[in-house]
Parts: structure tokens; sequence; C-alpha cells
């Protein structure tokens, strides 16, 4: 049985996901969330608390202290910690490498398993975004997309937004997601019913159309005209 109101983007860093899942979110009146947060907001707390990220049994107890919250807004997925919104302090360069490091953790990742699949309670709809939700999160969901991209695009993006060169950009990319391709769990690969999507040439607006369009034509949304 397929969980009809769930829908699963995943893919590597700079594929474009979590604009589309906030714009395909937006068209359809449901919730989005972006799962990186659960693990960034993880690692920045750890940082902050002096624990390394290779510490798994402290990481856990951390995770079940249940103290930690994310919080779903049409703009971004939110963390908070403590009652304290830390949501601007988890996209920082060192936040952005330790993370990978504890997400490779098997404890890390069954903690935090059921938090992810609970945020569907009580939601119309949920476009969940990250590298396992429509293999290990939402294997159930209705519709799930892999999102990919060619290197020398995804670089020529980072590059313009952080001051690089595109070859910088392409290697620091290619870095990034080889960590969560290559852990020995959950690692980042597409549900083998998952749909590609190529985003090399489509600017987010294209992008969200032909999102819209598979939704169609997978009759998600038969009452609906395309494009509204
Ligand atoms: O998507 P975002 O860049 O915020 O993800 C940051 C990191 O969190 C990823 O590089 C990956 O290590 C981890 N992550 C994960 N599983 C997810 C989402 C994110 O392991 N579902």
């Amino acid at each position: 049985m397929r969980a009809k109101n769930v829908i699963t983007l995943d893919g590597g860093a700079h594929t474009g996901k979590s604009t589309a899942a906030q714009r395909l979110a937006a068209r359809l009146n449901w919730d989005w969330v972006s799962t990186g947060a659960f693990y960034r907001g993880l690692a920045r707390v750890a940082d902050a608390a002096g624990i390394s990220p290779d510490n798994e049994a402290a990481l856990v107890d951390l995770i079940r202290s249940k103290e930690f919250r994310v919080v779903l807004t049409p703009e971004a997925t939110r963390f908070e910690y403590q009652g304290r919104d830390l949501t601007g302090e988890i996209f920082t360069p060192r936040v952005g490498d330790l993370t990978p490091r504890i997400s490779r953790l098997a404890g890390v990742r069954a903690g935090l398993l059921q938090a992810q699949r609970d945020l569907i309670k009580g939601r119309q709809g949920l476009i969940v975004e990250g590298r396992d939700c429509g293999t290990v999160v939402f294997p159930d969901a209705v519709l799930k997309f892999w999102f990919i991209v060619a290197d020398e695009a995804a670089g020529a993006r980072w590059a313009k937004s952080h001051n690089t060169t595109v070859a910088e950009a392409v290697e620091h990319i290619r870095e990034r997601n080889r960590r969560d391709v290559e852990r020995a769990t959950a690692q980042m690969k597409p549900a083998s019913d998952a749909i590609t999507i190529d985003t090399s040439d489509l600017n987010s607006e294209g992008v969200v159309s032909l999102l819209m369009q598979k939704c169609h034509e997978a009759r998600l949304l038969a009452a609906r005209p395309l494009g509204e």
C-alpha cells in the first residue's frame, strides 16, 4: 500500500532539491521538509557541546534527550534546540563538514528515523527531501524523484554564489557527495522505483513544472488542472 500523501526527492548536494521541494509543496498546498536539517542540527549541537562526531553513543544520547525540534515552514525547515532556534547556524562550512561524519553512523540514523516518519502525522501531504527518503524513510511513498545534475552545471551555480572557480566548486561538491555515497548505512542512491530528474539545463520553474507533470502522469492530481 502506497502512502498517497508523501513524495520524496533524493539526490546529491546542489542538485536543486530544496528549492524544488519548497515550490512543489506550494503548488500542491502540502508541507515540505529538508531532512538534512536533522543531521545538520545534531552536528551543530554536538559541536557546541564538545562531542566528537565519531562518538556514536554520545550522539545517540543527545537524540534520546528529545530536546530538539524540527519545525516545518513554507520557506525553510527550522531546527530548534532547548527552545532556541539554531537554523541560522546549521549551514556554516564547519557544520557542513561535520554533518556527513555523524550521518554515516547507524545509531544516529536509527535514532532520527521515527522523528522523520512522524512528520506526516496530521498533515494533508508532505514533500520529503534528502538522501534516503525514498529508500529508507518513506519506502512506500506514492512518488519518488531522484535528482541528478552534471558536475559542471552544479559547479557553475555554486561557484557563482560562493565566489570561487568552477573547478574548485566541482571538487567541493564531489567530495561532499563521495562521503554520502560511500558510507556503510543508508547510502545515497536512487530507489528502484524513483523517477530521475536531471536539473542541469533547467531553472527552478522548469524543474517544478516537470515534477507537476510527473504528478499528473501518476494520476496523483487528477482533479487539478496542469500547472495550477
Ligand atoms: O541536504 P543537506 O545538504 O542539508 O544535507 C546535509 C548532510 O546531511 C548530507 O550531506 C548527508 O550527510 C546528511 N543527510 C543524510 N540523509 C538525509 C539528509 C541529509 O545523510 N536524508
